[in-house]
């Protein structure tokens, strides 16, 4: 497998099904094999949404499953290239263990101090368990003005946290194509689908640098020895 994707949070509703769904749907569009593993086996929103999607006649993203542990949505991942870990309501004991073992881990927050505050000690919890800080990243969701968005870029920077490039904003239609089986960049509206679409890249683009960034050490290491 080439890639580990995990999206976790440390409060509910803030996004990751969201976003795991439309980073499934851009890999799978260039071409990777791909399991969402759906860690809700409660609300199984991931599961039920696709369901949508392919009664809509639209193209699947994978394959979609849920799993009541992460060791088995990786087992069951072995022939995918890529793995996206759409995480369980709250964070819980299994998130550590996805943490550690994924090259990247997202965490979507809202921008306003109520929603960061706890988001950042959930990963200066997974940092003291020596999860390295470097695939730790925050995702702006449900982002009101380009205010609200500066204010939360400030937050997570002092913070010491990556922060993506990009944002989501609150929007109507987003729900709305969820709703249909589709991803926020395969709304009605272009604009929309662009500004959802320019999050989603950095995803791509900082899970590149991650894993050039990790072939470099280990051939480093390699000359070393
Ligand atoms: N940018 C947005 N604008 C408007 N609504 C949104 C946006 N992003 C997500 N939503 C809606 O907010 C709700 C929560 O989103 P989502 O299911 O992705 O969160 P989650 O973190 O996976 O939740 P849970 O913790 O319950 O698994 C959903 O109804 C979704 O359609
Ligand atoms: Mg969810």
């Amino acid at each position: 497998m080439d890639y580990v994707v995990a999206f976790v949070s440390q409060k509910g509703g803030v996004g990751k099904s969201t976003l795991a769904r439309a980073i499934a749907r851009e890999f799978q569009r260039n071409d990777f094999r791909v399991k969402l593993a759906d860690m809700d086996i409660q609300q199984i929103t991931t599961v039920n949404w696709h369901a949508r999607r392919l009664n809509a006649g639209l193209d699947s993203v994978g394959s979609v499953e849920c799993f009541r542990t992460y060791s088995e949505a990786k087992a069951s991942a072995g022939a995918c290239d890529v793995l996206i870990v759409d995480g369980a309501g709250r964070a819980s004991s299994a998130t550590a263990e996805i943490a550690r073992d994924a090259d990247l881990v997202i965490q979507p927050s809202a921008p306003s101090i109520d929603d960061l505050q706890p988001a950042v000690l959930l990963y200066h919890e997974l940092t003291k368990l020596g999860i390295s800080r470097k695939k730790l990243c925050f995702a702006l969701t449900f982002v009101g003005t380009e205010n609200e968005e500066a204010l939360g870029r400030e937050y997570l920077d002092h913070a010491g946290y990556n922060i993506l490039d990009g944002c989501l904003e609150f929007r109507p239609s987003y729900r709305a194509a969820l709703t249909a089986g589709r991803t926020i960049t395969e709304t009605s509206h272009k604009s929309i689908n662009k500004r959802a679409d320019s999050l989603i890249q950095s995803i791509f683009s900082t899970l590149q640098g991650l894993a050039t960034e990790e072939t470099m050490s280990k051939s480093e290491v390699e000359a070393i020895s």
